[in-house]
């Protein structure tokens, strides 16, 4: 069985709702799911996984949320993404999903895999995003 982790920051609980979408979606994939608020995850509960799924929004002007989630993906850079399937969600509103560009750039630069390109969804998840969420949680788990 795979284990599965989702790191997300959310204020609005947009993202949040994209991270218990994905969640359901991998536990149907068969996968075991730890699903934490950034402030309370580390480098170990990455470490476990299998599979790690990271969701922030679009905050600041096109950036991640700069007070938990830019020191958490900030302290990936040497992380050993080794064999551990990847992937990136998250809401935004009036933006053209630049933010979401750049932290692909950035993961990939940090050694990840990404299975799929980063899951954007405006606002919060409708059914096609939660049909987007479903073909995410398939590539992680498959
Ligand atoms: C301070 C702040 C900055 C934001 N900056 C952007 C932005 O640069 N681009 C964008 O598309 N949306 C931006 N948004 C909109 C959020 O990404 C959007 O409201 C999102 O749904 C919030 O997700 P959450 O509910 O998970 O917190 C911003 C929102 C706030 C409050």
């Amino acid at each position: 069985m795979k284990n599965s982790v989702i790191v997300f920051w959310s204020a609005t609980g947009n993202t949040e709702a994209i991270a218990n979408e994905l969640e359901d979606a991998l536990i149907s994939e068969g996968s075991t799911v730890k699903k934490l608020f950034v402030d309370d995850a580390t480098l170990e509960d990455l470490e476990n996984a299998d599979i790690i799924a990271l969701g922030c929004p679009a905050m600041g002007a096109e950036i991640l949320e700069d007070g938990s989630m830019e020191p958490f993906v900030e302290s990936l850079s040497n992380f050993n993404f080794s064999n551990k399937k990847v992937a990136l969600f998250g809401s935004y509103d009036w933006g053209d999903g630049q933010w979401m560009k750049d932290w692909e750039e950035r993961m990939e630069s940090y050694g990840a895999t990404l299975v799929s390109e980063g899951l954007i969804v405006h606002l919060h998840p409708e059914d096609e995003d939660i049909q987007k969420c479903k073909e995410m949680a398939h590539k992680l788990a498959n």
